[in-house]
């Protein structure tokens, strides 16, 4: 049974709690995984322009039998893209490569590009213009809701100075050992819903012996208890695989984790690093408090 609860953004419209991340699989393979996850019962997938495999998902939706009204898709707009007209554009794009009318969600994908993401270089001025593109698009119906990702809190509050229509959503990295408490808050404080993409950090804490004693206390795998960890944090999230065994395991988290358990894991050490994932700037330079 694959967990089917949902959450409200301030505009009304809900979102599946539990969404199939798509980071990384091929456009050739992608469509027969999105489809056989939508079979097996998951409503949100969550795209990019950047993962390169938005026409694969579009064709997995398409074959899924299932009526997109049911399904909440999101993609984001690249994180080079710094201009309303090429925001304007890209999305146009992407919705003609996914073959749909409209997305469910639309997100800046990171408030720097990622040449300079984390530096002090902040491109405060530059997510207004492409914000004023999303909300254009929001007022056009071809996307149900906007929102943001990789913000901190600097670049949350410049943003939701100048925006005229306020961000749904906040996409960050968040797991078990590297949870973001107060972004967290705050993005919760201003009205969005945070979204915790890489919530089994990219595999990097599949053998976290800490992580792995307590999921066997609760007879879950790690994967079931880093995504648990999210739901009862009130996150939604994103865990990605490309093998039908695991998504189907990874959407069964039917459990609860105890009160002391779930300090225990909020409080868990921080991971130092993330091995040969350092080679991603979202993981290299993380989040900053
Ligand atoms: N906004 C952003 O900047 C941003 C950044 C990173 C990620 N994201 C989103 O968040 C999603 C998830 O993050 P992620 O892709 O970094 O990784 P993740 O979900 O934290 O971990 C994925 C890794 O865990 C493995 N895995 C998943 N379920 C498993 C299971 N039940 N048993 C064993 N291994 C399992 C996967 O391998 P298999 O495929 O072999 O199962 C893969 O190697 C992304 O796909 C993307 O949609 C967004």
């Amino acid at each position: 049974m694959i967990w089917n609860e949902s959450l409200t953004l301030h505009n009304g419209v809900t979102i599946p709690q539990l969404g199939l991340g798509t980071w990384e699989i091929a456009d050739d393979k992608v469509a027969d995984v999105v489809k056989a996850a939508i079979q097996m019962g998951y409503r949100h997938i969550d795209t990019a322009q950047a993962y390169e495999n938005e026409r694969g998902v579009g064709e997995g939706i398409a074959k899924s039998g299932v009526d997109r009204k049911e399904l909440f898709v999101t993609t984001k707009v690249e994180a080079e893209i710094r201009d309303y007209d090429e925001a304007l554009q890209s999305v146009e794009d992407s919705l003609e490569r996914l073959g749909l009318d409209y997305v469910d969600l639309l997100l800046i994908h990171s408030p720097q590009p990622w040449d300079d993401f984390r530096s002090d270089r902040h491109y405060f001025e530059e997510n207004v213009k492409v914000w004023q593109a999303l909300e254009k698009l929001y007022k056009e119906k071809k996307t149900r809701a906007i929102g943001i990702s990789n913000f901190e809190v600097i670049d949350i509050d410049y943003l939701f100075d100048h925006a005229t229509i306020k961000p749904m959503v906040n996409q960050i990295l968040a797991h078990i050992s590297n949870t973001p408490f107060d972004v967290i808050k705050h993005s919760q404080e201003k009205g969005m819903i945070v979204e915790a993409y890489s919530p089994i950090a990219h595999g990097e804490i599949l053998h976290h012996p800490e992580i792995v004693k307590m999921a066997d206390k609760y007879h879950v795998s790690v994967p079931q208890l880093c995504i648990r960890y999210g739901i009862e944090l009130g996150l939604v999230t994103l865990p990605k695989s490309e093998n039908p065994a695991h998504i189907k395991s990874n959407g069964d988290v039917n459990f609860e984790i105890s009160a002391e358990d779930l300090e225990v894991l909020k409080m868990m050490e921080r991971i130092e690093n993330y091995g040969q994932f350092d080679k991603y700037s979202v993981f290299k330079h993380g989040i900053n408090q």
